[in-house]
């Protein structure tokens, strides 16, 4: 809903660059052009700010790296230039509007707004300097009639320079973990090694095929010749040991064990917790759940490909007595070769049906594969948010019938109800389940209904306590430095790409508050690897109730403050899981003082 303005922003940009260029040119020749030049370019500027001034209405974090200092830094000389408009502020003008249009293009994050403010305006009065200088030269008669244009260029070194210092620094030294000094490693942060286990179990990856419910086969990648893969089911407290064999899936493969605090070295993060399992190889898992829940699995090697081709499953934790009730997990996901944002229930990829007897307890446990989040409508029934990501919401109460949920990429929902007599409907887009008493009722077509807010949903947040340390994070599109050179992408925080994002430093037992503020015009599913956290706030509201997360959907102009203690040393993973931005650097790492990882990213950022 912002894009238009975004787009329109970025428009008024090149053309004001354009003017600017215009603006420049004329600057040391013919008054009457010069001046038309300033009042093209002042309106577009001006333009630009009437834009900024409606992004607020989304929030001010939207508006807000325009109107800090990219505005200004065009506003403030070209007010000058059009009040009076001789070489010197034409200039100047000029020069502000182009310095304004690359902070646009490329953003950058709150450590930098000194810095960018500082050379900015630095690099303005040395163009002043210059231009002044200029004037005395062409008086005295010297050939330096091309000197405007050089002096226009030179102003570009410097904040090219300031970006190229800046992310090229964090390039070399971001990527820190390995230089930590003594301390423990990673792979001294294991699971119960001496113990025998409770439950062992083996997960075998492979090429294979999947057939989906219409007919269609999908060159996949499968754990145990399935996909989704086996559902793993064990229980709280048990040390559960899983061997995973690669056959022969050449990218390599991992597991990670979603939304579960294991211990960091059984994390399965290829190139910081463990080198990715090759054909042929075999790497063993120990850890023993100690929440109960609905979690999920998939490989961390080569992601956005093989999380879609098939390499994930559902682990779900159990405690106390068995659900009494019809219980089902249900993927949302997009399959290879499915048309754009087009998902699945699982393999079910047409409407598909099931029988429920009337009055028995149903939990639907849905999980979300895909890289967007997805809006799941239910229609036929009140239900309860029973959990959110594995984490039971204390005074859960029914939301009406009609209601849809968003579930971020990632995420899960455990969505519970008492089976009427009539049919209920579950729907992501095409993918609809119906459920009735026979079996036989086809899905009905749902609207959209009003959105579930967990932010409101449920009692019990505590009142938010103090911070040891405190995070800020902007989430940007623009220029970066990424794997694939200078790109343009949807995946900066704060300014950065991986490996520059510095790595976010604790010590064990820190209470942590981090706040992360999206400024893209895409949502961006926040996970943070080994720990759950807890939502105090959004746009300033805070939470009612007690919401734990460990993947939370950070939509364009959302600023969430989050908080999580310290408590499980290691190297983590923090990072979008949109695996396609992930992929493009929207990655970076959660290090505990003192812990090093002897492993390196020999690939991707994932
Ligand atoms: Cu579900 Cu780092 O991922
Ligand atoms: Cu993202």
């Amino acid at each position: 809903m912002f894009e238009p303005l975004f787009l329109t922003d970025m428009v008024l940009a090149l053309l004001a660059m354009i003017a600017a260029l215009a603006l420049g040119r004329h600057a040391s020749g013919d008054p009457r052009r010069r001046v038309r030049w300033a009042w093209i370019t002042a309106a577009l500027v001006a333009a630009r700010l009437a834009v900024a001034c409606l992004l607020l209405t989304g929030g001010l974090v939207l508006a807000e790296s325009r109107l800090e200092v990219q505005l200004p830094l065009a506003l403030v000389p070209m007010a000058w230039a059009v009040w009076r408009p001789e070489r010197t502020s034409a200039h100047v003008g000029a020069a502000g509007v182009l310095l304004s249009a690359w902070w646009l293009f490329v953003p950058f994050g709150p450590q930098d707004v000194v810095p960018v403010v500082a050379g900015s305006v630095a690099a303005l009065m040395v163009l002043a300097g210059l231009s002044v200088l200029l004037g005395r030269w062409r008086r005295s008669g010297s050939r330096a009639a091309r000197l405007p244009w050089l002096a226009t260029a030179f102003l570009l070194v410097p904040a090219v320079g300031l970006v190229l210092s800046g992310q090229a620094n964090t390039a070399a030294t971001g990527h820190d973990h390995h230089a930590m000094a003594g301390g423990r490693s990673v792979d001294q942060l294991t699971g119960p090694r001496d113990r025998t286990p409770d439950v062992r179990l083996t997960l075998t990856a492979a090429r294979g095929q999947v057939r989906l419910d219409s007919g269609r086969t999908v060159d996949a990648l499968t754990f145990n010749g399935s996909s989704p893969g086996p559902e793993l089911r064990v229980r709280k407290g048990q040390l559960v040991e899983v061997t995973l064999v690669n056959t022969d899936v050449d990218a390599g493969v991992t597991v990670h064990w979603h939304g579960v605090d294991v211990p960091n070295a059984e994390d399965g993060v290829p190139g910081v917790t463990q080198n990715a399992v090759r054909p042929g190889e075999r790497h063993v898992y120990r850890f023993t759940p100690n929440r109960a829940g609905t979690f999920w699995y998939h490989t961390h090697r080569d992601a956005a490909e093989s999380v879609r081709r098939g390499l994930f499953g559902a682990l779900i934790v159990e405690d106390g007595p068995a659900f009494d009730g019809f219980e089902r997990t249900v993927f949302t996901h997009e399959w290879p070769g499915a048309a754009e944002r087009a998902v699945a229930f699982d393999r079910a990829d047409q409407p598909s049906r099931q029988a429920v007897d009337a009055g028995r307890n149903v939990l639907l446990r849905l999980v979300n594969s895909t890289k967007d989040p997805q809006r799941i409508h239910v229609g036929g029934t009140r239900f309860t948010v029973a959990a959110i990501d594995g984490n039971p919401v204390p005074g859960a109460t029914p939301v009406e019938d009609g209601t849809d949920f968003l579930l971020a990429a990632g995420g899960r929902y455990d969505v519970a109800f008492t089976m009427p007599k009539a049919p209920v409907t579950v729907a992501a887009g095409q993918a609809a389940l119906a459920l009735s008493p026979d079996g036989t009722a086809a899905p009905a077509d749902l609207a959209d209904g009003p959105l579930f807010d967990p932010l409101g949903y449920g009692s019990g947040a505590s009142s938010a306590e103090g911070a040891d340390r405190s995070f800020d994070l902007r989430l940007d599109d623009g220029f970066g430095f990424g794997q694939g050179g200078f790109t343009y992408v949807s995946s900066l925080i704060n300014g950065r790409l991986y490996p520059a994002v510095p790595t976010l430093v604790v010590a064990e037992g820190d209470r942590v508050r981090v706040r992360v503020a999206s400024r893209s015009i895409v949502d961006h599913p926040f996970h943070l690897h080994g720990h759950r956290v807890r939502v105090l706030s959004r746009n300033g509201v805070p939470a009612s109730g007690d919401w734990w997360t460990d993947t939370l959907n950070v939509a364009p102009g959302q600023v969430y403050e989050i908080a999580f203690t310290a408590d499980n040393p290691g190297v983590w993973m923090d990072h979008c899981h949109n695996f396609d931005h992930g992929a493009n650097g929207m990655v970076m790492h959660l290090a505990y003082e003192g812990v090093s990882s002897p492993y390196s990213a020999d690939h991707g950022p994932e």
